[in-house]
């Protein structure tokens, strides 16, 4: 039987560590029309030896959090790691009462809980352990959904609700990496009281024998508020080559691998992001030779979009007669600056379609084999 629920009813805000804000400030803002909307006073970057900077598009929160000196816990996080997703902040009902069910199923709080009062507002956050390495889940309960302030924040100039010029709506899923995924899927189960919403295993070994490698990804799921956490582990053979590895040790241990933002107009999103020189994941030719059997082959439904407008801008297409899913990947921000993890940023717009394009972990392996054939 399902357990009850937490009182989730959304992500409200992802930490990122940084050791360097500037960078991540101007691929947020330039590449998905991120506004910087509130920073920490002085007075609090004093206290807790990090400046933190609140960014918002639509109703997705990121938190640059970058350590000023010592002994903070993002200094500590950016000690172990490279710059990532410190703590994934779940919006709640009512956070003590959330706290209360957390302890009863056995989580292990980080602190305890705070009250913060702040433009005539209550803040109330718990945080947890998680067994993804250090990163740390939170839940706040805060009487004003929209505000753009966070405990110890000033206003930074106003938020224009309708400078949105990528359509960014919402966070569509998170997903982590770690070697065995069996802990996280029975902490999101037992400890979150989420629920197996989709899964898929894939490797190449068919289509290239002797060098194949594959990955399994689960996703649970907090059906009332719709939040969805996949995770992903490494698959045999060749279990050490796998790109979930390779993702691990770029890391140095588990995490948040990526975020999925969903779109209104994926096609817009991905031109204002293109414009503004983000990198998207290049995919073979092949892929979008092979697209138009594709969707007669699975029955895709309801695509208003030519295929060459797809494979101008790097987009996959998945789906089936109940409809399609877009999805684009931004290149790893590892690859982009020096200090950054292997942090992917998803795009995604969905038309009906709720999996997690399972045709594009297929048709990407095979088109990319066919090239390398040709
Ligand atoms: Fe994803």
């Amino acid at each position: 039987m399902a357990r009850a629920t937490l009182g989730i009813q959304g992500i409200h805000s992802l930490d990122l560590a940084v050791r360097q804000a500037e960078p991540w400030l101007s691929f947020l803002t330039r590449g998905f029309g991120f506004q910087h909307v509130a920073s920490t006073t002085g007075r609090d970057v004093e206290a807790t030896g990090t400046r933190r900077r609140l960014l918002r598009c639509g109703d997705i929160r990121i938190v640059l959090a970058e350590a000023i000196h010592g002994g903070s816990e993002i200094r500590s996080y950016l000690e172990r790691h490279p710059e990532g997703i410190s703590t994934v902040r779940f919006r709640v009902d009512d956070a003590e009462m959330a706290e209360t069910m957390l302890l009863e199923r056995h989580a292990t709080p980080t602190g305890l809980l705070r009250t913060e009062k702040f433009d005539n507002t209550t803040w109330q956050e718990t945080a947890i352990a998680t067994p993804l390495g250090i990163v740390n889940f939170a839940f706040v309960q805060h009487d004003d959904s929209d505000s753009n302030l966070m405990p110890g924040m000033e206003a930074i100039g106003q938020f224009d609700k309708s400078h949105n010029p990528a359509g960014l709506v919402g966070v569509d899923h998170l997903t982590a990496n770690i070697r065995t995924m069996m802990p996280v899927l029975a902490f999101f189960e037992h400890v979150l009281g989420f629920e197996r919403f989709w899964d898929v295993s894939f490797h190449t070994e068919d289509i290239r024998p002797g060098v194949g490698t594959g990955l399994k990804s689960v996703v649970m799921w907090d059906e009332s508020s719709g939040v969805k956490l996949a995770t992903n582990e490494p698959l045999r053979p060749r279990y050490h080559a796998s790109q979930v590895n390779a993702c691990l040790d770029a890391n140095r241990g588990p995490g948040i691998h990526h975020f999925a933002f969903n779109v209104n107009d994926i096609l817009t999103a991905v031109d204002v992001a293109l414009d503004a020189d983000v990198s998207l994941l290049p995919m073979p030719p092949a892929y979008y030779a092979d697209l138009p059997k594709r969707i007669v082959a699975q029955g895709i439904k309801g695509l208003a979009t030519p295929v060459e407008e797809l494979a101008r801008r790097n987009i996959l297409l998945d789906g089936d007669a109940t409809g399609h899913l877009l999805q684009a990947f931004c290149r790893d921000q590892s690859k982009q600056h020096e200090d950054a993890g292997p942090l992917v940023i998803e795009l995604t717009q969905r038309s009906g379609a709720k999996g997690f394009g399972e045709g594009n972990f297929r048709a990407l392996f095979e088109a990319m084999t066919k090239e390398a054939r040709a």
